[in-house]
């Protein structure tokens, strides 16, 4: 049997009681699995991070709530648990990890043995006081794009300062704020005592939230200053640079000049939602600005020498503008000339029930399934092209974001 007294990795331990017992020790958190069959990863804090049980995949988010992930012969079904279903999960997942760990525990290394015993530790009464910890920290979290779903997020602002597009229900129910920089140092300490050793897993910092860059120049520094004094670079882990949204509305106000400041201050990569190349669909979804108009901001971000994350909807305008959304989309990404380290995104449409999207859409026949799979595939391959296979282009499900 191999001790894990200093070395990470993985390694076996076999148990009368519980058979074959997989451990996986990393820097930052720590896989444990019951003969391959049930599998779970926990965080520095003994927190859980994720599990395979009876073939389902869930994964647990620091507001308590838990996504599942499973194939279905229709496709792929991504779920949120209701919370009587989360609870009697963590409490499964909780119970069964106790069991393996105080089997394995005798002749463990201290750190291991500690780190066993903070899983333990994350029973009911933990979770439910890290569940009132994340509501008095954040308020909610609608999304961040998906190379940041391992981020740290930090709310510099609060919803969306336009909050009017018609197929956008993300920040509908609160109003748009700014923090002061002594608001987000609090905020920051209260993140940082949430997370606890689990930060040294976040990858990077997503500046929250729907369009934080909007913020005027001279404060938005300010605010970014809190952010670096408060996430040095550590050579043990932990974020590492800056990401945020920017809707064009608040981008058509920032100059290059600008933008190498924010640069300086740790910004890496700016996400935008032009959804459609098209302009009548553009003006249909009420965004603001018009697709000229984001080339415009993203030409401004790359000169100075900041990446793009650009979003692309697909299914907008169904079956009737299906062929002019695909081809001005494409258009419009070509002329932003995309390079290496630029991202495109590729969001699915799910309209809201009740959006104004729903409602002006009645009449117009939305793409079935054959035809929205047709569209991703052509958007994905078209958006490739367009940027010389310099942009990494990828999927967004937006049910898949959980924090
Ligand atoms: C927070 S939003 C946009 C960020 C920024 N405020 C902007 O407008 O550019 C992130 C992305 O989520 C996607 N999204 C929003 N609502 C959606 C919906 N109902 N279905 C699919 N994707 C959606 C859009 O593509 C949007 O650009
Ligand atoms: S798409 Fe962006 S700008 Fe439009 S309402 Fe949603 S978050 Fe706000």
């Amino acid at each position: 049997m191999k001790h894990l007294d200093t070395d990470y990795g993985p390694s076996v331990v076999r148990t009368s009681e519980l058979g074959t017992i997989y451990l996986n020790v990393q820097p930052h958190s720590l896989t444990i699995s019951q003969e391959l069959q049930a599998t779970f990863a926990f965080d520095g804090e003994g927190r859980p991070l994720s599990c395979f049980l009876d073939g389902r995949n869930y994964r647990f988010g620091l507001s308590g709530a838990v996504l599942l992930k499973t194939t279905h012969p229709d496709g792929k079904l991504r779920r949120i648990l209701d919370p009587a279903e989360a609870e009697a999960l963590a409490a499964t997942v909780h119970a069964r990890a106790t069991r393996i760990a105080n089997a394995i525990m005798h002749g463990r290394s201290p750190a291991l043995r500690a780190w066993l015993e903070r899983v333990v530790a994350w029973d009911r009464t933990r979770r439910a006081e890290a569940c009132q910890a994340f509501a008095a920290t954040y308020s909610p979290i609608s999304i961040v794009p998906p190379d940041h779903y391992q981020a740290v997020v930090i709310q510099a602002t609060e919803g969306c300062s336009w909050n009017q597009c018609s197929f956008c229900s993300f920040y509908r129910d609160r109003a748009f704020r700014i923090k002061s920089p002594a608001a987000l140092q609090e905020h920051i300490v209260q993140v940082k005592a949430l997370l606890g050793r689990g930060l040294a897993l976040r990858r990077s910092i997503f500046l929250g939230d729907a369009n934080a860059l909007i913020v005027p120049q001279a404060r938005l520094r300010e605010l970014l200053a809190v952010v670096n004094a408060a996430f040095p670079p550590t050579a043990t882990g932990g974020p590492r640079g800056i990401y945020a949204f920017l809707d064009i509305f608040g981008g058509e106000i920032k100059q290059v000049a600008d933008y190498v400041e924010l640069k300086q201050d740790g910004i890496q990569r700016i996400y935008l939602g032009l959804e459609t190349g098209d302009e009548e669909v553009f003006r249909m979804l009420n965004k603001p600005g018009s697709p000229a108009e984001c080339v415009e901001v993203v030409q401004r971000i790359k000169a100075a020498g900041i990446n793009v994350g650009v979003i692309l909807l697909a299914g907008v305008g169904g079956v009737g503008f299906a062929e002019r959304h695909l081809s001005s989309s494409l258009t419009t990404l070509q002329a932003m000339n995309l390079s290496q380290g630029d991202l495109v995104y590729i969001s699915p449409l799910i309209p809201p029930a009740t959006s104004d999207y729903a409602r002006q859409m009645q009449g117009v026949q939305p793409l079935d399934t054959a035809a929205m799979q047709a569209q991703l595939a052509a958007l994905r391959s078209g958006a490739l092209t367009a940027s010389n296979a310099q942009a990494r282009v990828a999927l967004y499900h937006i049910e898949e974001w959980l924090y």
